[in-house]
């Protein structure tokens, strides 16, 4: 069953990354340290392809035909990435993928290149931010290729509006809310108010990835439709509780595995599910220790894996997965109008594989 999905999974990664990186996008992007930064995770690394492969599963599940979708999954992919590009930035974290975060990257070839220090910085940043617009602009423009493979107009039209406005909006209020809240005292926020952070910031993507797939599988703008409506909700809920499953990885995964830093949120204050749980059922000694290492950049691998020791005993990571879990049982309870089909099988192992994944 779960080789089954991995190699389905690899088959949709291929061919969404393959579009991606075709020569008619690649001559276009000027000058080469624009070129590099674009392409520096989409050629080479790339990442696990989730949002496209359950965009191409939600068209089949509605009996579309996957390849009519591939503009629209590459343009997920590449949207995707211009926003963990500027997440790095953000969240000041120096690897991704697997090697250097596209701000680090380039500012080390500043640093090659001569650059003082502070400049070195500037103008890995700089890179960072055009790369992140570059791709931003990129992944809006490759929807429209889905007018040249049959969609109607006003169906793309649709898609654009969603990605640009309302997916953005609402991703972007989701980031601003989780840098506010790294600063926010424990006491003004609740369970609550983190999962809707996370799901701004997460869950919205997910949930236009199964929408945009049901409304080209069915060729329509209507966001009413049965189908639409549930599967959008199913993929919405799966990646709430994707997020929760990389706030567990981020405190207890393998960095070399993740490809990307562990124990990053503790040093930057982050008020994941996790932490909230942790700081609200401490006692005073141990609250003490967690505010010592919480949001403390210099705080070091021992008194990191310390305060992880703590949230370990006190059942935090315990608590999130039971929640992830509830949230995958619930969001599977939104398919069950979709007929049975090979596509409908693959959107639920998708579903447990969202928050079984250790990478
Ligand atoms: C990482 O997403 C950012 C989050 C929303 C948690 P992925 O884990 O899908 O990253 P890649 O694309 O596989 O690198
Ligand atoms: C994930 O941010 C959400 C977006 C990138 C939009 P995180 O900061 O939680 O994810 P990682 O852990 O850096 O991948
Ligand atoms: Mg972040
Ligand atoms: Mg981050």
């Amino acid at each position: 069953m779960k080789r089954s999905l991995e190699s389905e999974l690899a088959k949709r990664s291929d061919r969404v990354y393959g579009y991606i990186r075709s020569d008619r996008y690649q001559k276009r992007f000027f000058p080469e340290d624009v070129h590099d930064s674009v392409y520096l995770y989409l050629s080479g690394r790339q990442g696990k392809a989730l949002r496209p492969a359950v965009m191409l599963f939600s068209c089949g599940a509605v009996g579309g035909d996957e390849e009519i979708a591939i503009p629209a999954a590459a343009a997920i992919e590449v949207f995707h990435t211009w926003t963990l590009v500027h997440d790095d930035i953000i969240d000041q974290d120096d690897r991704r993928r697997g090697g250097y975060a596209v701000h680090e990257e380039f500012r080390r070839r500043a640093v090659d290149r001569g650059y003082g220090d502070w400049d070195a910085v500037r103008y890995g940043t700089a890179i960072a931010i055009l790369a992140g617009d570059v791709q931003q602009g990129w992944a809006v423009s490759m929807i429209s290729e889905l007018a040249e493979r049959g969609v109607d107009l006003d169906v793309v039209l649709h898609l654009i509006r969603l990605v640009a406005t309302d997916v953005t909006l609402t991703l972007l209020a989701g980031q601003a809310l989780d840098v506010q809240y790294s600063k926010a005292p424990i006491e003004s926020l609740d369970e609550d108010l983190i999962i809707e952070m996370m799901r701004r910031k997460t869950g919205a993507l997910y949930e236009f990835a199964g929408k945009a797939g049901a409304m080209i599988g069915l060729n329509t703008k209507d966001e009413e439709n049965e189908l639409v409506h549930s599967i959008s909700q199913f993929t919405g809920r799966c990646g709430t509780a994707f997020q929760l499953q990389d706030d567990i990885l981020g405190v207890t995964g393998n960095a070399e595995k993740l490809g990307k830093p562990v124990g990053s949120d503790i040093r930057e204050g982050k008020r994941t599910l996790i932490m909230y749980h942790a700081l609200t059922n401490a006692d005073e000694a141990q609250k003490r220790y967690l505010y010592g290492v919480l949001g403390n950049e210099s705080a070091s691998n021992e008194e990191v894996c310390e305060a992880v020791d703590i949230i370990r005993k006190l059942g935090s990571i315990e608590h999130t997965e039971a929640l992830a879990d509830r949230y995958v049982t619930e969001a599977r309870e939104y398919i069950r109008n979709v007929p049975e089909s090979r596509y409908k099988d693959l959107l639920l192992m998708w579903a447990s594989y969202m928050i079984r994944r250790d990478f």
